[in-house]
């Protein structure tokens, strides 16, 4: 069994999520991981392939997140985490700057090719968490809008079948970014997916699902919840506010900060809704 798996199947067993949350710089990185370690919540933190150039690469971040669990005296379990990589090529760069999770997110692809580059990326990445998706999650994510196309389970049994993944994440109706109209997701399906192979499963679009949602797919086989949305939104609310009344302010630290609050009010709600608290 690999090093990290024992928190993935901890979850399962005791039927919590563990939060992912999508960092952007230095300060939502601090801030994630302090509430994280205020609550003792162990947490994914996921970098998706546009955060990763903007931040400056996966060194950096690898750098930036290993100094702050030094340097903040973090405790809790932190996987840094690749997300939605589309391509080989980034998923083993990760890996050799020390990204222990990793999502190679072939969906886009044929099942062939997605099993063919998942398998690719699992030999390569032997120490890390590896996560694939079939189907297609869909909504919008750095800056790209793409469709939903639904898993199905013949093709998570041709897919698990030949690939030796970690956690699994099924398209079954969440969407990135902002739902349009009520989220609709397929908990019958995601049982089926959850009993029939038995695999930790992974759940995008967390962000506007209500909290009887996400604990029935907590309920379901879920075992890692990603959110980026809410708290993207919970920030802007509160530095536009900050902004408009302090109109003299130019530090960017105190511009930067003014949504600390905000966004980690927003954490910990989710590690209450996921029950992920004193887990870590
Ligand atoms: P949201 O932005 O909808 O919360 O989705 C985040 C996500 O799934 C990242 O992989």
């Amino acid at each position: 069994m690999k090093l990290y798996s024992a928190m993935l199947l901890k979850a399962q067993n005791e039927h919590y999520a563990i939060p992912h949350f999508n960092i952007n710089n230095l300060e939502w990185t601090k801030y994630i991981l302090e509430e994280c370690e205020a609550n003792k919540s162990p947490v994914f933190l996921g970098v998706s392939l546009g955060a990763a150039k903007y931040m400056g690469g996966f060194d950096v971040i690898a750098g930036m997140v290993n100094g702050l669990i030094k340097d903040l005296n973090i405790t809790i379990p932190v996987m840094l985490h690749l997300d939605h990589a589309n391509n080989v090529e980034d998923c083993k760069k990760a890996y050799d700057a020390g990204f222990r999770s990793i999502m190679i997110d072939a969906s886009r692809y044929s099942l062939e090719e997605n099993i063919k580059m998942t398998k690719e990326v699992s030999e390569y990445c032997k120490d890390a968490l590896i996560e694939a998706e079939t189907g297609h999650i869909g909504g919008t994510e750095d800056n790209l809008t793409s469709e939903v196309y639904y898993t199905t389970i013949e093709d998570s049994r041709v897919f698990l079948n030949n690939t030796n993944i970690d956690m699994y994440a099924p398209a079954l109706g969440s969407v990135h970014g902002i739902y349009k109209g009520e989220p609709k997701i397929n908990t019958q399906r995601m049982q089926e997916i959850s009993t029939t192979f038995n695999i930790p499963l992974v759940l995008h679009g967390g962000s506007g699902l209500p909290e009887n949602i996400l604990k029935e797919c907590i309920k379901n086989g879920v075992c890692k919840i990603n959110f980026n949305t809410e708290l993207q939104l919970a920030w802007n609310k509160s530095v536009r506010d900050f902004i408009n009344n302090n109109i003299a302010v130019y530090d960017p630290r105190k511009i930067i900060s003014s949504g600390e609050e905000s966004l980690k009010k927003q954490v910990k709600t989710y590690i209450g809704i996921l029950g992920s608290k004193n887990k870590g």
